[in-house]
């Protein structure tokens, strides 16, 4: 099976059970910082928007008009239901067409690193376009260069794909941002590497 449709298959699975685990995880003081850095109003796009909870919402109960996309259409769906105000489309991260300034700010929370890493950088690419001037991107990938594959992910089979940290950090550089953040944070008794960007 493509890595694709495996996480999609995963994930098609997993539904509302990936709220228990992801119920261990906060994103507040980053979503802060990133708040710091934007207008009062304006377009956010969450790019693997998973059930829209909790950043999808956060973002809407700020006031911004929120886009979530995800691959899963169960995750699809369950953030219709969660967060109503917002609107949302099942589509590929790594395939996305909206046109160019469409938002101040990206965020892909815990679904990058679902994506092939040889496709990182043009997704970044494509994330730059679709942002406008001064847009901020906030994004996590794992600490560990390499593919890899769970048969066991919250019961369902998975696929992660990370360079490591440093070399992340100088695709995003190389796409002509400015880094505002970038930290390995443990959350829930895991390591990720957490950046926020500027355009
Ligand atoms: C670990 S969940 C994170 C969900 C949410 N961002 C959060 O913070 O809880 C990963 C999500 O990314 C989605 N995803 C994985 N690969 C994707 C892709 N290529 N395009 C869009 N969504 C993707 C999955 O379907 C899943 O909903």
């Amino acid at each position: 099976m493509k890595k694709g449709n495996l996480v999609k298959k995963g994930y098609d699975e997993i539904g509302s059970n990936y709220m228990e685990y992801r119920d261990l995880f906060s994103n507040l003081p980053e979503l802060e910082i990133v708040l710091k850095h934007l207008p009062e109003k304006g377009n956010v796009l969450d790019a693997g928007c998973g059930t829209g909870l909790p950043i999808a919402k956060f973002f809407v109960e700020k006031g911004f008009s929120v886009t979530g996309i995800d691959i899963s259409e169960t995750m699809i769906e369950l953030a219709k239901v969660n967060v109503p105000e917002a609107k949302f489309f099942r589509s590929d991260m790594s395939k996305l067409d909206f046109p160019e300034l469409s938002f101040d700010c990206i965020t892909a929370i815990y679904s990058m690193f679902h994506v092939p890493k040889e496709k990182h950088s043009s997704v970044l690419e494509n994330f730059y376009r679709m942002l406008k001037p001064a847009g901020i991107l906030f994004f996590c990938l794992g600490t560990h260069s390499g593919d890899s594959y769970g048969d066991d992910f919250i019961g369902v089979e998975m696929f992660w794909s990370n360079y490591s940290p440093e070399k992340s950090l100088s695709l995003v550089k190389e796409t002509g941002f400015l880094v505002l953040f970038d930290e390995i944070l443990e959350k829930g008794d895991e390591l990720h590497y957490w950046i926020i960007a500027q355009k």
